[in-house]
């Protein structure tokens, strides 16, 4: 396949424009290493929020705490409909200044110090940072290698279910790029349902999706809906992490409370740009989301294609959501080493595997690493090309 061959229009940013002192992405490494590491797109902000944001910045930047319920409530409701997660009460969403405050929230609301959490490995690594910072214990359960991709361990989930208060869930999955079908979740529902667990369903890269049809929230089903706290915000599917913003969501308005309330005032408000910004994003959003997930997938098989054809003995499911691979590098010499190999020799900074393993599962996750594909095409080929250089190097 050609470096173009299945690209759609699409506009992108090139190095230059890129590495300018806001960039933590850009400038964390020297300038003649290609950044894929950290969860931002290279892509230039939507036309909308940049227009709703420079409109907002002539009116006052005053408080206004409780703005962002109001400004946001019908747009999320008509948003959350379409993910299963109709009929929230009044108080079933509350604001947060990002969403990691909300994994927090609810470890420390949902659980007691000593008690159990059980969550996947690898995963989005606040989940078991959280938990150990909370001082709760880490119940992981390492995800199994399928042929078709990365699958739940059944018999670890109920194993490790047994003493736990409190399963946290990445839906879709960061960093295998899983999204969890019907069945898998029918059976994570019975699971906890069994095991009387409060569930936390972060929910944040579902608008990133290369799934057909409309999206599943676990809360979606009536059996689950009161022990789950779903989180979500919009800055992976519009690029805003610079702009904090998240919100809690549960069709139980008092564990809502619960959960917001065990932050406190230590959590802050979400910034009045943030709301503004989400509300473009919600209301007038959508066109720009839809090209930016269709050059993903275009990355995302262009990915794929050039493992297979020149790197085969990197391991890779292809991705069902997310710009996020999970590589398998570990038939590499340099397994041991990964993520300063490919630093140092590809000139490529990616994630370290261990990155998203709690303590005890962190040595089976190295020579795995995590690479953003969200950036423009010729980038990508370019850092592809330096670790198959780097790669074959070191065969
Ligand atoms: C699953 C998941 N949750 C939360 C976050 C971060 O959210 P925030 O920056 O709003 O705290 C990320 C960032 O990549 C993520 O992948």
């Amino acid at each position: 396949m050609t470096q173009t061959e299945n690209l759609p229009a699409y506009p992108t940013l090139s190095p230059a424009e890129l590495r300018h002192p806001d960039s933590l992405k850009w400038t964390l490494y020297a300038e003649d290493v290609i950044p894929m590491w950290i969860a931002d797109m290279d892509f230039p902000v939507a036309p909308p929020i940049l227009a709703a944001l420079s409109e907002r910045l002539e009116r006052s930047l005053g408080y206004h705490q409780l703005m962002g319920d109001k400004v946001l409530d019908s747009l999320l409701r008509a948003k959350l409909d379409t993910h299963g997660l109709s009929g929230l009460p009044e108080g079933g969403l509350a604001m947060l200044p990002g969403v990691v405050p909300g994994i927090y929230a609810s470890v420390a609301a949902l659980t007691q110090p000593g008690e159990r959490v059980l969550t996947m490995t690898p995963v989005y690594h606040p989940f078991h940072l959280s938990i150990t910072g909370l001082g709760r214990e880490v119940a992981a359960v390492p995800l199994l290698d399928g042929s078709g991709g990365y699958e739940i361990d059944w018999d670890g989930m109920e194993a490790a279910a047994q003493d736990a208060r409190l399963m946290l869930l990445c839906h879709p999955h960061n960093p295998t790029g899983r999204v969890w079908t019907h069945d898998e979740l029918e059976k994570l529902r019975d699971l906890v349902v069994r095991h009387d667990l409060y569930v936390l369903s972060d929910e944040l890269h579902a608008d990133l999706r290369f799934t057909e049809g409309p999206f599943e929230s676990f809360a979606a089903a009536e059996r689950v809906r009161d022990r789950t706290i779903t989180v979500t915000g919009p800055c992976k599917a519009f690029n805003t992490a610079g702009l904090g913003i998240g919100v809690l969501i549960g069709h139980d308005a008092e564990l809502v409370k619960r959960v917001r309330a065990a932050a406190g005032g230590l959590m802050g408000h979400e910034g009045a740009m943030s709301v503004t910004m989400w509300q473009a994003a919600l209301r007038d959003g959508g066109p720009w989301l839809a090209d930016t997930v269709a050059y993903l997938r275009a990355n995302r098989d262009f990915l794929t294609e050039y493992l297979r054809e020149h790197l085969p003995a990197v391991r890779f499911h292809p991705v069902e959501s997310t710009y996020l691979a999970w590589l398998d590098l570990r038939d590499c010499p340099r397994a041991g080493d990964m993520q300063t190999f490919l630093l140092e020799e590809a000139r490529v900074a990616v994630h370290d595997g261990p990155t998203f393993a709690p303590e005890e599962f962190k040595a089976p996750s190295q020579g795995f690493v995590r690479l953003n594909f969200a950036t423009s095409r010729e980038i990508l080929t370019e850092a592809l090309e330096r670790l198959r250089r780097a790669l074959d190097g070191a065969q």
